[in-house]
């Protein structure tokens, strides 16, 4: 059988404490943006089952979009290149924006979306991020909600991929060596 899970060392966040903790940070964004309508905007493409999930634990109105980047080639390790891939549609002038991203692993793309939304002279902008591996960062990167740290390991599933593959997989998990070094 062709199972993405014979390639997972471990499972370091299952279905269930991703749920739960996501659960906590719709709460966190409901009392911070009470009176408020956020515009929120989801990294593509390994931040679109972080966001689905998000946004329905959220229960204050809000709008939502998309901004298409990327920042790495084939391989396991930033180029530090990024680029626009799809932009948002929504007008952002004025607006409270939150960005979700899946992963922040140098930092540096990150810091380009923060960067390239706040030439939209929002009202605010504020990130949330389901997983921090702080022993990559390569630049001080700070972010407002967080869901896990990880360690410096590869880490696929729950829309992370390597090599496009093992996004669907529901929990969060270490690759084995084996698939990127063969
Ligand atoms: C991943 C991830 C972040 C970025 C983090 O995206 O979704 O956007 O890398 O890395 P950094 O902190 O070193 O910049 P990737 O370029 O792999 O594209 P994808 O979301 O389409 O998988």
């Amino acid at each position: 059988m062709n199972s993405m899970n014979c390639d997972i060392l471990s499972v370091l966040f299952d279905e269930a404490q991703i749920r739960e903790r996501i659960r906590i940070l719709g709460e966190q964004i409901d009392r911070d943006y009470a009176d408020k309508t956020p515009v929120i905007i989801g990294i593509l493409k390994g931040g679109f089952i972080f966001m689905s999930d998000l946004v329905r634990a959220i229960s204050i109105h809000t709008e939502l979009d998309f901004l298409a980047i990327s920042s790495y080639g084939a391989g396991t390790s930033s180029s530090g290149v990024v680029k626009i891939r799809k932009d948002v549609d929504i007008e952002l002038f004025e607006r409270d924006v939150i960005i979700v991203e899946d992963i922040v692993d140098s930092g540096l793309s990150l810091q380009y979306i923060k960067d390239y939304i706040w030439k939209h002279r929002p009202a605010s902008l504020r990130t949330c991020v389901l997983l921090d591996k702080p022993a990559a960062h390569k630049i001080e990167t700070q972010f407002d909600y967080v869901g896990f740290e990880v360690g410096n390991e590869f880490v696929v599933g729950y829309g992370l991929d390597y090599n496009e593959k093992y996004r669907n997989l529901p929990d969060v998990g270490v690759l084995s060596p084996r698939i990127y070094t063969e």
